[in-house]
């Protein structure tokens, strides 16, 4: 009987990846990243995976350091997007590893995939492991700094320092009355995507209503990855079921437990929050409210420090570089040890 299902299931996956709807590396997206692409091999919900990453050298040959920092892009992101971080950090001294997670740009996208942040975080873990680096720095941008603070409630002891620039899930939406979304309703949500509404919506949320032409490369970005025959699709889900793991997978509650030393970077005019597009109107005007969340979240991390541009919104590394990085590669400094 067990070995009918298995053949069933054995079956069922060949047909799958037979009738093009698996989407196994090299993803087909063409979009060309500044860095060469390496592919970690991982195992993972009985599937076999591959999580591109780029691992870029330090170019400072006056630095003699050792440090590793690790840099977790967000949903609407990818690692391509952290070029210009890496180039400043490696500037100064760091080897930077950029991952795509699994579900995302040009990592495997699994047709169906049990997402979670600790599943993120420990495929996370496990190219750091391959890679034989013991000890990073983790800086997480939105999603990214959401996966980043669970990264370090998991592995305090791989996690010297944490870096959350604009996180998401410094509240729980879903305690303060966002309503449950489907993934399948997600799904028809994310098939709508168009360089309209990725710009509209950035453009709120990331940059205080104004507009930069450079800022169309990573709508340009986003939504090719979107349109890209068959995988666009399957990213598309992918990003439903991630959307309904991040509302139901609340981090900010073991804010006090993280072990890192933390800094908070904050752009106050952001007002990302999950869910908002859906609730009524008196829950939307509670959320994402950054003044108020940065500085709860600098006080609940212990001996975090705090950050805050007020004139910046949702992408202060975009938006404002030169100061975003300033104050960035300030900090790293100070508490380098
Ligand atoms: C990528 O593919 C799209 C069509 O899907 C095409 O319009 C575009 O020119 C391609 N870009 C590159 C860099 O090859
Ligand atoms: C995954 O890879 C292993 C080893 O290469 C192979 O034995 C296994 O059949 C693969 N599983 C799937 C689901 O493709
Ligand atoms: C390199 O690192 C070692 C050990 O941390 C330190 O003693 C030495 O001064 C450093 N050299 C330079 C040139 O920074
Ligand atoms: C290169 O490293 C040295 C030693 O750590 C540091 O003093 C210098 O500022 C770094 N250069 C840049 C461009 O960051
Ligand atoms: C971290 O390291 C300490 C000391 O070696 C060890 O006791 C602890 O179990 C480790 N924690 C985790 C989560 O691995
Ligand atoms: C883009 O999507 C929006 C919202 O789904 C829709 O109203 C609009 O017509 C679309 N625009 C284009 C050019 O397809
Ligand atoms: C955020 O909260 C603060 C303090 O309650 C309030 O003064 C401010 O108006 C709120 N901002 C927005 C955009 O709602």
């Amino acid at each position: 009987m067990l070995t009918m299902q298995l053949t069933v299931i054995f079956v069922a996956l060949l047909t799958t990846a037979a009738s093009g709807v698996t989407v196994i590396p090299p993803s087909t997206w063409n979009y060309t990243y500044p860095w060469p692409v390496q592919y970690h091999k991982i195992s993972s919900q009985q599937l076999n995976l591959s999580m591109a990453y780029m691992d870029v050298a330090p170019t400072n040959t006056t630095s003699n350091k050792t440090n590793t920092i690790v840099l977790l892009h967000g949903k609407n992101f990818c690692a391509a997007t952290w070029e210009d971080s890496a180039r400043r950090l490696s500037a100064h001294g760091y080897r930077v590893i950029i991952p795509d997670q699994i579900g995302f740009c040009k990592s495997s996208k699994p047709p169906s995939y049990q997402f979670s942040l600790q599943q993120l975080a420990h495929n996370t873990q496990s190219l750091l492991q391959a890679l034989a680096i013991p000890r990073v720095k983790i800086l997480g941008h939105s999603m990214g700094g959401m996966l980043a603070s669970r990264f370090a409630l998991m592995y305090p002891n791989t996690t010297s320092h944490l870096i959350l620039t604009n996180p998401i899930g410094l509240e729980d939406w879903k305690a303060l009355g966002v309503p449950y979304r489907t993934i399948d309703s997600l799904y028809v949500d994310e098939l709508k995507t168009n360089y309209t509404s990725v710009r509209n919506y950035q453009q709120a949320t990331y940059y205080v209503n104004t507009w930069k032409p450079e800022y169309d490369t990573w709508v340009n970005m986003l939504v090719s990855l979107y349109k890209t025959p068959v995988e666009g699709e399957v990213f598309a889900y992918n990003q439903a079921a991630v959307t309904e793991a991040l509302l139901n997978q609340p981090v900010v509650h073991e804010f006090p437990l993280i072990q890192a030393r933390t800094l908070v970077v904050i752009g106050t005019r952001d007002n990302t929050a999950l869910g908002k597009a859906w609730s009524p109107p008196a829950v939307q005007r509670v959320l994402g409210n950054y003044t108020v969340l940065g500085r709860r979240t600098a006080d609940a991390i212990p001996g975090a420090a705090l950050v805050e541009f007020e004139d910046l919104g949702h992408s202060p590394q975009i938006q404002d570089s030169e100061r975003y990085h300033a104050a960035l590669v300030g900090w790293l400094d100070k508490s380098d040890w």
